[in-house]
């Protein structure tokens, strides 16, 4: 009886959120979609504590958040979708739930590289990889040989990222031209900037993600957020599904874009 009582509520909440999303489908622009949706995938641990679990089991359960996303990414056509994973000062945590994250990378890319790639999403990871440890590695390299060719997403991870050290990477790089005389130092724009970023080639985010209920950056694209729209929700990321993504849209569609000028 009790499980009975249990699937009824059960039932009924999953019926009530895909209803959601499809009214939420019905009502956006596909004409109007952003090119480029970075998302901070943060209240992993958060999600865990309120239920009495270890941090380990949030992480992992927000992998599934991970996969609703990209699908619906996928769907809808976006071009980028660049997901914040591990930060340059996520290594201050505990060396347990470092390792762990570091495992269930491994876990992810092992058990979901195939989906992805039959789904033409092209695995792009973005950050000091050469730091991470070398099993994520590996199974980065492979994940990224396997989809290399692909179309349809590109899948930004950012991976022991930092929007710092990223800019650090550019000033040396762009620097180590200036030392050898093939450039100056008048020369440097911002195109030449952009084309050095982790994210060369692509379109910058139209639109930031950031669950749980945390309004800031976190060392996040600094260079490419310049002209962003944010979205904040207090959902912590385990929870976020296409439904508050598709509400981010509509929200979105909304905004008028100036980017310094007039409307
Ligand atoms: C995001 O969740 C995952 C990583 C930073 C790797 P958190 O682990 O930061 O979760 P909270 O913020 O403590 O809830
Ligand atoms: C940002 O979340 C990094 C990731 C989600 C991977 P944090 O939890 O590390 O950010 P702070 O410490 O709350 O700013
Ligand atoms: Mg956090």
């Amino acid at each position: 009886m009790i499980k009975k009582i249990f699937d009824f509520f059960r039932h009924k909440k999953k019926s009530d959120q895909v209803l959601e999303a499809q009214e939420l489908l019905k009502v956006i622009d596909k004409q109007k979609l952003p090119r480029h949706i970075a998302i901070i995938m943060d209240g992993n641990g958060r999600w865990a504590q309120r239920r009495g679990m270890p941090r380990a089991s949030g992480h992992r359960a927000g992998t599934e958040a991970l996969r609703d996303v990209i699908k619906l990414c996928c769907e809808l056509n976006i071009q980028v979708l660049t997901v914040y994973a591990f930060s340059t000062e996520n290594w201050k945590r505990p060396k347990d739930e470092v390792n762990i994250l570091m495992a269930l990378l491994v876990e992810y890319l092992n058990k979901e590289k195939n989906e992805l790639h039959q789904n033409g999403v092209r695995i792009n990871p973005i950050g000091r990889l050469e730091e991470l440890p070398q099993p994520a590695l590996d199974a980065l390299i492979k994940a990224v040989e396997l989809t290399r060719e692909n179309k349809n997403l590109i899948l930004n991870v950012a991976l022991n990222y930092g929007g710092r050290t990223e800019i650090i990477d550019v000033i040396r790089a762009i620097a180590a031209d200036v030392e050898k005389g093939s450039l100056k130092a008048n020369q440097i724009d911002a195109s030449m900037v952009s084309e050095h970023l982790y994210t060369a080639g692509q379109p910058d985010p139209d639109l930031l993600i950031r669950p749980s209920a945390d309004s800031r950056i976190s060392n996040f694209l600094l260079w490419q957020l310049a002209y962003t729209e944010f979205w904040f929700t207090s959902t912590l990321w385990p929870d976020f599904r296409r439904a508050h993504l598709l509400q981010a849209l509509v929200d979105f569609q909304r905004r008028e874009r100036r980017f310094g000028g007039l409307k």
